[in-house]
């Protein structure tokens, strides 16, 4: 898969020292619906979560590679762990690369490929109250806020959107 900026392939054990540094920045982990602490050992949990999700689903958070250096940007895709509300799409972003779209647009090719690959109906996204960048990627992609649930322990808004006529 590409954008036009970015690369989104699947994450590997290679990416672990890139994404340790992104979960290692408070704001980044903070803003996770699945609570995740800023540790290396739990980076290495998520990590090895997202790319166990590909084998049990056959589909995961894509690795996000800006093309123009070739590095890791952060990870987005589709996803849905057991107990999940609905087929998800999820963005995280290391901090450097906050302020620049990327995040829209791996949202919005995840989006996609969950209506034309996956065959969804629906699609969300569980987000944070007070995630107000989070908010804001979800409503740039077309989401609409269905409603507010528990998830996790948490109170958390959930997003989404219905298949488009083709
Ligand atoms: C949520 C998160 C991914 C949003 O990142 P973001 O950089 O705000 O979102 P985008 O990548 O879509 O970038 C949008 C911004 O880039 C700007 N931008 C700059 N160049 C741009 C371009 N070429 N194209 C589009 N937008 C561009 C936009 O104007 C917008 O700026 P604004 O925030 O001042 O309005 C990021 O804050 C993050 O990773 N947070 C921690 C993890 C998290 O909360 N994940 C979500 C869990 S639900």
């Amino acid at each position: 898969m590409e954008t036009e900026r970015l690369i989104m392939r699947p994450l590997t054990g290679s990416d672990f020292d890139a994404y340790a540094a992104m979960l290692a920045d408070p704001d980044v982990a903070g803003g996770l619906a699945e609570s995740v602490g800023t540790s290396p050992a739990d980076a290495w949990r998520s990590l090895a979560t997202f790319i166990g999700h590909r084998e049990i689903r056959g589909y995961s958070h894509w690795a996000l590679v800006e093309k123009s250096s070739g590095s890791f940007v952060g990870r987005a895709g589709p996803w849905q762990p057991h107990g999940f509300p609905g087929l998800g799409v999820g963005w995280c972003l290391a901090r450097d690369h906050w302020g620049k779209g990327y995040a829209t647009e791996a949202a919005g090719a995840a989006l996609n490929y969950c209506f034309t690959e996956l065959g969804a109906e629906q699609v969300i996204s569980v987000i944070l109250p007070g995630n107000t960048r989070s908010i804001s990627v979800a409503e740039r992609i077309g989401h609409r806020h269905l409603r507010d649930l528990d998830y996790g322990g948490r109170r958390v808004h959930l997003y989404g959107s219905d298949r488009r006529p083709s």
